[in-house]
């Protein structure tokens, strides 16, 4: 399973990036905003800047919501760098969009998916990858992982490539079931990644290694 990261957070993506496992980034505009980031030539810098960082597809979204305008603004954006994927919504310009970005080798993320025939429709498009929201269906007392398994026999049916991108992942548990699910990807903020780690046995047991490590060679 591949493990991207959900921030537009330079010093964020760096971390992940350092512990060996990052496989891409995704943002949308929320998260642009929230770094602070705005207008035209600052957001593609700041795209560019994250490219350079990591080795993996970067998705980067585009706001226009008519075909014309996805075009326009996705084969820009993919022009920027070789890592870029461009992040098109859910709505019916945005599946003619992929399936015009499919036919002319540009890859795509087909965003704010949450039913499985959302997720049939943007895999017949060719999308690369397809981003159920888990998280924000949990959020709405439905089932998110139940989704992404459903998805799962979908494509396997019918053996579509389209990538399952599990998104908006709150917790290190998510990240586990959609492992054993078979999510193709999770993207994730910093935290549920880094929370992985951690297990107050490995910690206890560490101490104690190095505790009778140092007796040892007093
Ligand atoms: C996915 O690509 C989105 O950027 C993201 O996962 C949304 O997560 P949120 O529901 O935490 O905003």
């Amino acid at each position: 399973m591949k493990f991207f990261i959900d921030t537009a957070n330079l010093d964020e993506i760096k971390e992940a990036n350092n512990l060996g496992v990052l496989d891409g980034v995704t943002t949308n505009p929320s998260l642009m905003a929230k770094e602070g980031i705005s207008g035209g030539d600052r957001i593609t810098k700041h795209y560019v800047d994250i490219c350079e960082m990591v080795n993996g597809d970067v998705s980067a979204e585009v706001i226009a919501t008519d075909f014309d305008g996805i075009v326009r603004e996705g084969e820009a954006l993919a022009t920027l760098h070789k890592n870029i994927v461009v992040k098109v919504p859910m709505i019916a310009e945005g599946i003619k969009a992929i399936k015009y970005f499919t036919d002319k080798g540009i890859k795509t993320n087909c965003t704010l998916v949450f039913s499985a025939g959302q997720a049939l429709l943007a895999a017949k498009a060719g999308a690369t990858y397809m981003s159920p929201f888990l998280g924000r269906l949990d959020d709405i007392s439905a089932d998110g992982l139940a989704l992404i398994e459903e998805i799962r026999i979908i494509y396997d049916n019918y053996g579509y490539q389209t990538e399952i991108l599990a998104a908006s992942i709150r917790h290190p548990m998510h990240i586990i079931e959609c492992a054993k699910i078979g999510a193709d990807v999770i993207t994730s903020p910093l935290k549920p990644i880094m929370s992985l780690l951690s297990h107050p046995l490995t910690d206890k047991g560490l101490a104690q290694f190095l505790a009778d490590y140092a007796k040892g060679n007093e």
